[in-house]
């Protein structure tokens, strides 16, 4: 499925509406360019799930993780940094996909090519002009 984004605001409520299709134990993708809206998107899709403030949600760009709720956790990734796609299992967070939770992946790019297709959701997440992005949900 293909949607037309004009705004931040209609991103937030194509992620609010995506939340209901996500259950205990899978996984979601994101992927596209710098600054194309994938945490923006993670954001509404945490406050969504478990009420979580956007404002605590941010980019796990340097711990490469985040983790925000107990009851229900979600997982947020932001592999931007990361070099060798092994290195990912070497660190052992491919036990997240099994710690009935909730992973959410930015810069799934670097790893989609050697994990599980599981329990799979992806976000494709194009910049069309300046405001304007299509999202691909892809399951
Ligand atoms: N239609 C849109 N959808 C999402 N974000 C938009 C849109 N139009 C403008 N923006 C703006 O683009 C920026 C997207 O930043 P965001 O941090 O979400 O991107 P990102 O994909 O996570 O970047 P990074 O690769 O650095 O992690 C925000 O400032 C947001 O307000
Ligand atoms: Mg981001």
């Amino acid at each position: 499925m293909k949607k037309i984004s004009h705004s931040t605001r209609e991103t937030e409520a194509i992620s609010r509406s995506f939340a209901k299709n996500l259950f205990v134990g899978c996984v979601v993708f994101f992927l596209g360019d710098l600054g194309v809206g994938k945490t923006t998107f993670i954001k509404a899709l945490a406050s969504e799930i478990i009420g979580i403030s956007p404002n605590e949600v941010s980019s796990p760009t340097f711990t490469y993780l985040h983790i925000y709720g107990d009851r229900l956790p979600l997982y947020h990734f932001d592999l931007y940094r990361l070099k060798d796609p092994k290195a990912f299992f070497q660190m052992g967070f491919d036990e997240y996909f099994d710690a009935k939770g909730i992973c959410l992946i930015e810069w799934a790019e670097k790893i989609k090519a050697i994990v599980p297709k599981k329990n799979l959701f992806t976000i494709n997440i194009k910049h069309l002009e300046k405001n304007k992005r299509v999202i691909e949900i892809i399951r």
